[in-house]
């Protein structure tokens, strides 16, 4: 068995050349960690040409008595998940691993009695509510696959998704609170099943009391379920390499994918990151705000932190309710040791006033992490000298939907920091960056695209349904490597500074959209005949939406044309998706065989119009002009 936690700077560099020299052992030396039904008989085998890569193959487990069951001898008292409500007036909810561990049998037992099974797909459109991670863990327990969509996503958008995956059954609840906005989630899921036949029940918790309309036969109350369902539910025995859940993210073309991850390698790289880059000890208190509707509360909200033993908080609400001191308040409540958030919410509490920070009392922080985008170097001063009070390590994880854990990081406490350089690659993970013709630079301080060599334990298998298009996005554009879409570049220390998207996806307060699927919901509208979206800087966003919009007539009042629009990527997308910007335009840049020139509109809506480079290959130079001259 090889032990997970490193603890200097030295050992990291060891530990590295190790996994890299000899993956097989290392990863093999770490799984030894964990309870295994049967142990593999080989610990990786693959190629990214099809791809196919298994790892622990051969053996058999189940992730949730890794992160129960295992602990309830020595921590069942030991607090598993603290929940602080979006109210700070409500009283907050507590579980120790042992009542996690019966919370997640009961309902385990429930999902059986209402006919999942083994691999069935199941859809969680959930609050950030303690029943979220009750729920998923239930799936994972009897090995039925969830997809937890995210619950600022439209009715469209959530049908699409429960399409795509055929799922069984959606669990939900009446509405959510988060700040002051309610969401009626129950109908949005009613509205999202008119198109929905595969879908044979609904669970639904009452998270507001709400008098809502149930349809006799398919929807039946939380409560109801589990009455008579408490008890022991034996896990069932997952081969490494089965299903362990399905999350949808957004790429280049127009339909989201579901990036597929299976039990072992996921359990054990989330595991791993975890304890390595947060370098939790047994006592500590972790944090991070993101939601469990994204990839992030998956491996560090959930996964990574119980299998580790640690006390995860969760959070219903928003940084900013009721005032912008909210998350220092909560750190200060439970004497936080590590916190994760975004940089959009760095940015934006920085823009309230140190005042919200100072008030509180932060000492227990030790490390406290950015995830999600690029951070800018004031947010990233700000973080480390206010929040940090300069004593704590600032912890950048770049990492994606599709690797499952953290890529390039800081460690804890004992890894040089640089601003605006997310750091190292964890033990296991070779990034290459490689020039437009494929080539390795070798050379520092030179940009290239971001790609990884080898696989590691917690990279995507498949996108669900569609193999091919799994090929297609990650492994076909570099022979022998995955493509991260991300360009960045490495210092002569060997750190990595991530430069951002290469390909079409914008990433809005750290939510990720592709630029077709925006275009498509625009396109929805009447009048509009085609659109193009570009990302433009926003100063707490990050990016934010610009959209160039043609239309079948003269726009006689384009206020009102801008809202209409807005409405209609509301209703296809979700709110999140919405455009900042909308401007009309009577043609856009195309070049001579049809293709958009996307770098034009790029520059226009950063407003740098001084340089516009080659326009001699468009089709029509004029529109630029016009363009130009009535940008927003
Ligand atoms: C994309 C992945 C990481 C999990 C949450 C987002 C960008 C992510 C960083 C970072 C710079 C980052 C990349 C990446 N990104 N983390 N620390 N520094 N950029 O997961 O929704 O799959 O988005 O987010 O562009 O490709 P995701």
């Amino acid at each position: 068995m090889k032990k997970i936690q490193i603890n200097s700077f030295e050992d990291y560099r060891q530990q590295y050349q190790e996994s890299i020299n000899n993956p097989e052992e290392f990863w093999g030396g770490i799984a030894e960690n964990f309870n295994w039904h049967k142990k593999w008989d080989q610990v990786l085998d693959w190629n990214f040409d099809e791809p196919k890569v298994e790892w622990f193959k051969g053996a058999r487990l189940n992730i949730t008595e890794n992160m129960l069951d295992r602990h309830l001898n020595t921590l069942g008292d030991k607090k598993a998940i603290i929940w602080e409500p979006n109210e700070p007036g409500h009283s907050p909810k507590t579980y120790t691993y042992q009542e996690l561990y019966d919370a997640v049998c009961e309902f385990a037992n429930a999902l059986k009695s209402q006919g999942v099974q083994k691999g069935d797909r199941v859809c969680l459109y959930l609050p950030m509510i303690p029943q979220l991670a009750i729920a998923v863990l239930a799936c994972a327990r009897i090995g039925a696959i969830h997809s937890v969509v995210f619950a600022g996503f439209s009715a469209s958008a959530l049908a699409d998704r429960i399409q795509d995956a055929e799922a069984k059954m959606v669990i939900t609840s009446d509405g959510l609170r988060r700040g002051v906005k309610e969401v009626p989630l129950k109908s949005v899921v009613d509205e999202a099943l008119e198109n929905c036949s595969s879908v044979e029940r609904v669970i639904v918790f009452s998270c507001l009391n709400w008098n809502i309309d149930m349809q006799e036969k398919r929807d039946i109350w939380w409560n109801d379920a589990i009455r008579n369902q408490a008890g022991p539910c034996p896990a069932t025995s997952m081969d490494a390499e089965d299903m362990l859940f399905i999350l949808y993210t957004s790429g280049s073309t127009g339909k989201p994918k579901g990036v597929v991850h299976s039990c072992a390698g996921y359990m054990v790289y989330t595991a791993y990151s975890f304890q390595n880059v947060y370098q939790y000890q047994p006592e500590d208190i972790y944090w991070c705000t993101a939601d469990i509707g994204w990839i992030t509360g998956h491996s560090y909200i959930l996964y990574g932190p119980l299998l580790s033993g640690a006390t995860s908080i969760m959070f219903e609400g928003i940084p900013t309710y009721p005032d912008a001191g909210r998350f220092w308040e909560i750190v200060a409540k439970y004497k936080v040791n590590q916190f994760l958030t975004a940089p959009t919410a760095i940015r934006s509490l920085m823009g309230a006033g140190d005042e919200h920070v100072e008030k509180h009392d932060l000492s227990s922080l030790k490390v406290i992490g950015s995830v999600g985008e690029p951070i800018n170097a004031e947010a990233w001063h700000w973080y480390h000298d206010k929040v940090g009070r300069g004593q704590c390590a600032v912890v950048d994880n770049w990492w994606q939907t599709e690797t499952g854990g953290i890529m390039i990081s800081g460690l804890g406490n004992f890894s040089p920091q640089k601003p605006t350089y997310a750091g190292y690659p964890l033990p296991g993970i070779q990034p290459v960056l490689l020039n437009q013709d494929g080539t390795e630079i070798e050379e520092a301080d030179v940009e290239g695209y971001l790609c990884i060599k080898a696989p590691w334990p917690s990279i995507l298998r498949t996108t669900y349904g569609d193999h091919e298009r799994c090929r297609v996005t990650y492994f076909s554009h570099y022979k022998g490597y995955y493509f991260t879409g991300d360009g960045a570049k490495r210092d002569a220390d060997g750190m990595f500074r991530i430069i951002g998207r290469i390909d079409d996806v914008i990433n809005v307060s750290g939510h990720r959209f592709g630029t077709a699927e925006i275009e498509n919901a625009i396109n929805e509208h009447e009048q509009v005949v085609e659109s193009a979206v570009v990302g433009y800087p926003h100063p707490i966003k990050g990016q934010s939406i610009y959209a160039f919009v043609v239309c079948d007539d003269e726009i006689p009042e384009e206020e009102k044309a801008r809202i209409e629009i807005k409405e209609v990527v509301a209703k296809q997308i979700g709110k999140i998706a919405l455009p900042e910007k909308i401007q009309f335009v009577s043609g856009l840049p195309k070049t001579r065989s049809g293709k958009i020139m996307r770098r034009i509109l790029r520059k226009v809506a950063e407003g740098d119009v001084s340089s516009l480079g080659d326009t001699s290959t468009l089709l029509d130079p004029a529109v630029v002009d016009e363009i130009v001259q009535k940008a927003l």
